[in-house]
């Protein structure tokens, strides 16, 4: 990266002193990360911006629905600010508010809405994390999906799960890990009427799973697994919840980006690893471990585009507003939102493991 930039986001950095918190998600670009006080998915960050009472600033290098989990989860007078306002998430994007009350107005229509007990994957806005909350519902992440869905099947007799917004991570989650069988799994899809289902199709789901994807995950295909199992000997695949349950299915491994972190490091030296993940952290695998052969699980390459909307030149632009005394981009979710997505967000955090 520009030794200029690096200085610059460098003495800001030591201006600000314990004033600022840098939290860094994996999908970073290694020029952000270097400046991150704490890195982690999105779960561990969530507990790391609770943990820092005492900083003013915490400057979240992610993504807008991870700032505003940070924002309800640290104290008012904290600000969290997020180095780029564009850098959304298109999965997020695929659940609307009103979407999601149009659905809940289906199901309640159709006579189930009682027995469903809505979660939400983190990667969604704090509208939807609120209507969760209001619902009695909860939040997950991909490290803890398995258990908040276990959760949710013990809130109600005869409980359906209504999962948002990842389909791919709903269905992965109840058909590897909780025994629910594929055809019990039916997908609602927002832009048709009653969501393409019939209330019978609705009555006899366990699972109702939004139809929104990850566009990075979304990408990665079985065919590539079959092609590298083809070519490397002993060839281990591991892979995020978010790709398609076809891929997942012919992987070894299967976890969030702090468990394919892990497995990495406790490989032994000279194994094979197709990682489907992001790039950048796949990259930043395969430098650090130059004694293990690491490959990244697609023909392209494929960033998140608005994870890497976060670069140097907006970190210190941030950094030195903070240093002038401005304050920029920050994110804050309303104090009735904030209430509700806090009470999903916490029974989440309460969850054990
Ligand atoms: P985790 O950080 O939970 O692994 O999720 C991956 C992701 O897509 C974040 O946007
Ligand atoms: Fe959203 Fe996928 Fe990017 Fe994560 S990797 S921020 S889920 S688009």
């Amino acid at each position: 990266s520009d030794p200029d930039l690096v200085a610059r986001a460098t003495a800001a950095k030591a201006a600000l002193g314990s004033r600022v918190f840098v939290l860094g998600h994996h999908y970073q670009r290694d020029e952000v990360i270097q400046f991150a006080d704490v890195t982690g998915d999105s779960f561990k960050l969530a507990r790391d911006a609770a943990a820092r009472p005492d900083a003013e600033f915490i400057v979240f290098c992610g993504v807008h629905f991870m700032a505003e989990s940070a924002d309800i989860l640290t104290a008012p007078e904290q600000k969290v600010i997020l180095p780029d306002l564009a850098a959304g998430c298109s999965m997020a994007d695929m659940a609307r508010l009103a979407q999601v009350e149009d659905a809940w107005a289906a199901l309640t229509e159709a006579g189930v809405a009682d027995q469903v007990v809505p979660v939400t994957y983190m990667n969604s806005s704090a509208d939807i994390k609120a209507f969760c909350g209001k619902h009695d519902g909860a939040v997950c992440t991909s490290s803890n999906a398995d258990v908040a869905l276990e959760w949710a099947f013990a809130q109600k007799p005869d409980a359906k799960v209504l999962f948002l917004p990842d389909q791919h991570l709903g269905r992965n989650t109840a058909v590897l890990q909780m025994g629910i069988a594929l055809d019990e799994c039916v997908v609602w899809d927002p832009r048709q009427p009653n969501g393409g289902l019939t209330v019978e199709q609705l009555r006899d789901a366990k699972m109702i799973l939004w139809k929104g994807h990850c566009s990075v995950h979304g990408r990665f295909s079985p065919d590539v697994i079959d092609e590298l199992r083809a070519k490397v000997p002993d060839l281990n695949v591991l892979v995020h919840p978010e790709c398609q349950h076809e891929v997942v299915l012919k992987a070894d491994l299967v976890g969030s980006t702090e468990f394919i972190i892990k497995q990495i490091e406790k490989a032994p030296a000279g194994s094979s690893w197709a990682i489907g993940t992001e790039l950048n952290l796949v990259k930043r695998l395969a430098d650090a471990h130059p004694e293990l052969n690491i490959m990244f699980l697609d023909r392209n390459v494929c960033y998140c585009s608005t994870m890497n909307r976060i670069d140097l030149p907006h970190l210190v632009w941030t950094l030195e507003s903070l240093v002038n005394g401005e304050v920029p981009n920050v994110i804050e979710v309303d104090p009735d939102t904030e209430h509700w997505a806090k009470v999903a967000l916490d029974r989440m955090l309460a969850l054990p493991g």
